[in-house]
């Protein structure tokens, strides 16, 4: 099938009332109509998430800010000109209509204009905003593949649109425009590139700022239970057999595990491949994940937290 039809086909399901999973830069997304409260309640449902927990808005153009958001501070125009389309999600105050089901029933709404060219003409085709939280269930890696979105819903989304590998392989950064711009979620967009536009930003303490579940202690996990170490601490659980290990460095000759990953020391490339590699050193068979700890730089933020999160998941069934 050609694109056009492709796209075609995921409108009417998403006019309809249906699920549709589509590519973003970042990861893919379980999009529903967000003006629709039943076909969103289905993302819910589909994914286990608990309600109440918000989902971002993702737009054709910064344009249609007005339609979601009540107002837009300036910092919030400013970083939109600056990234949009791109790797980031604004909160903001919430304009009048949008439903309950998308704001988990809070009075700012998260929204995005995602870069990747397939979701930009869904976007422009459908006219409207798309609710989608990443196209995972609730607390599971996110995809980065339409393959791994099949993996985790089969044939229960109706439509799959597939544009490859996700560029930048983690979800968005986030910021909270609501008061003075605080950093809730570290993502594709590095703190130091939103400070070069709006000064300073401080990052939300935990439990601070609204509620957002992808910002919850345990999140992003495989299966497996996993650790995050360094130094001889990492030596030491990577020398165990059985063991699966994502590292920075070549396997020592005597590695005698399932599966080494050496994912580099280039952070882009390391985070375009990690939910691949988790999801791969998932299904190695292992026991044990054995992460070496990422460089304590900022260009490693966004990594580190979601391998925080994962390893603080273990055991993985509590958020299946
Ligand atoms: O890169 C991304 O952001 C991907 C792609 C698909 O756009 N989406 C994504 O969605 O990661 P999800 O649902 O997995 O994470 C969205 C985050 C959650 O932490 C959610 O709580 C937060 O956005 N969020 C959405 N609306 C919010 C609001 N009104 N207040 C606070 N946080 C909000
Ligand atoms: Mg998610």
């Amino acid at each position: 099938m050609t694109e056009g039809a492709d796209i075609e086909r995921a409108v009417a399901a998403l006019r309809a009332g249906q699920l549709v999973a589509f590519p973003t830069e970042t990861v893919y997304g379980l999009g529903a109509d967000a003006r629709n409260p039943a076909a969103v309640r289905l993302v819910y449902e589909l994914k286990g998430r608990p309600a109440g927990h918000p989902l971002i808005v993702h737009l054709a153009t910064a344009a249609a800010l007005g339609d979601w958001a009540a107002s837009v501070p300036e910092a919030a125009r400013q970083l939109a000109a600056r990234f949009w389309p791109g790797p980031l999600t604004l909160i903001l105050p919430r304009a009048a209509g949008v439903p309950d089901e998308v704001t988990g029933g809070q009075d700012s709404v998260g929204l995005r204009v995602p870069a990747h060219p397939l979701a930009r003409r869904l976007l422009a085709a459908f006219g409207s905003g798309i609710a989608a939280p990443s196209a995972n269930r609730y607390g599971r890696v996110s995809p980065t593949t339409a393959a791994h979105v099949r993996e985790e819903f089969g044939t229960s989304v109706p439509v799959v649109l597939d544009g490859g590998p996700c560029r930048v392989g983690l979800e968005s950064t986030i910021v909270s425009c609501l008061g003075e711009p605080l950093l809730l979620r570290p993502g594709g967009i590095a703190q130091s590139e939103l400070e070069a536009v709006v000064g300073p930003i401080r990052r939300a303490a935990r439990g601070e700022g609204p509620r957002a579940p992808g910002t919850t202690q345990a999140h992003y996990a495989p299966r497996t239970a996993l650790v995050l170490l360094g130094g001889t601490d990492f030596d030491a659980a990577a020398d165990a057999p059985g063991v699966a290990v994502l590292a920075q460095q070549p396997a020592p000759a005597r590695f005698s595990g399932r599966l080494w990953v050496d994912a580099g020391l280039d952070a882009e490339r390391y985070a375009h491949d990690l939910y691949a590699n988790l999801r791969r050193l998932d299904d190695s068979g292992a026991r044990t994940i054995v992460v070496e700890a990422v460089p304590p730089t900022s260009q490693w933020d966004a990594i580190r937290d979601r391998l925080t999160r994962a390893a603080a998941a273990c055991p993985a069934e509590e958020l299946a």
